[in-house]
């Protein structure tokens, strides 16, 4: 249907029909992000934002959080492989800043789910409210990296302690991220073995601490621009 002008990469809305059982054919909206469309990066290997995204919806798929729209590979799209994510219908009446400011605590999760993943890239823009109220989260191309590089917005709870039910829920996912286990074979499929073993050490490392995570010294803790 078209581009997303503000996008930093090619990321097209477009629209996806299919067949679904008992309900007949369906449409709806969707982002594309061919790889093709995506703009180098000095510290991520080339071709591989799509992956990162897919690996992330992964993730979110196994906490059970819902933080990531539904999100696929696509081999075939029409300019060629690339990621594909359901179109979410947000509220347009949410001051984001403010939604910031406040500390919500629907953000925690996201926060927590991004030093899981290694967001570089969680910014303001990057959150989405939906009219049912549930916090999304989107633009996970920029994850996974082998180095530690979170660079988010959602620092409030940083040296806090996290709750005990969002410590279950990090607990549940690690025998799924274990070597072996069913989330690891998926991942698999995106990311290489080295980025894998970091995703676990970096959730072995939150459930020891069972503390929100610190910026890292060496690197900016904040994307730019925020929003
Ligand atoms: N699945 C989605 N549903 C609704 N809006 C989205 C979705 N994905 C992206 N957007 C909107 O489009 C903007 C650009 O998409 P983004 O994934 O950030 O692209 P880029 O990688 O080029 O920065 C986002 O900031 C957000 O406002
Ligand atoms: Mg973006």
């Amino acid at each position: 249907m078209g581009r997303l002008v503000q996008a930093s990469n090619t990321t097209l809305l477009v629209t996806v029909t299919g067949e679904v059982p008992g309900r007949g054919a369906i449409t709806a909206g969707a982002v594309y992000k061919p790889i093709r469309g995506e703009r180098p990066l000095w510290d991520f290997p080339e071709a591989t934002l799509a992956h990162r995204e897919v690996a992330a919806h992964a993730v979110s798929e196994v906490t059970g959080w819902q933080i990531v729209p539904p999100t696929v590979f696509r081999a075939d799209g029409p300019l060629g492989p690339g990621m594909l994510q359901l179109w979410v219908a947000t509220r347009d009446d949410v001051d984001i800043l403010a939604l910031l400011q406040s500390g919500d605590p629907r953000l925690r999760r996201i926060a927590l789910f991004d030093a899981v993943v290694n967001n570089a890239d969680r910014k303001g823009g990057h959150l989405l409210v939906r009219a049912d109220g549930l916090i999304q989260g989107v633009d996970h191309g920029v994850t996974f990296n082998v180095d530690p590089k979170l660079r988010t917005v959602l620092w409030g709870w940083r040296g806090t302690l996290i709750a005990p039910r969002e410590l279950q829920v990090l607990a549940a996912l690690r025998p799924k991220l274990a070597v072996g286990g069913p989330l690891s074979a998926s991942l698999a499929e995106h990311l290489d073995a080295a980025e894998i073993d970091q995703a676990r050490a970096r959730l072995d490392e939150l459930l020891a601490s069972r503390k929100f995570p610190h910026p890292h010294p060496d690197w900016p803790a904040v994307p730019w621009p925020w929003y």
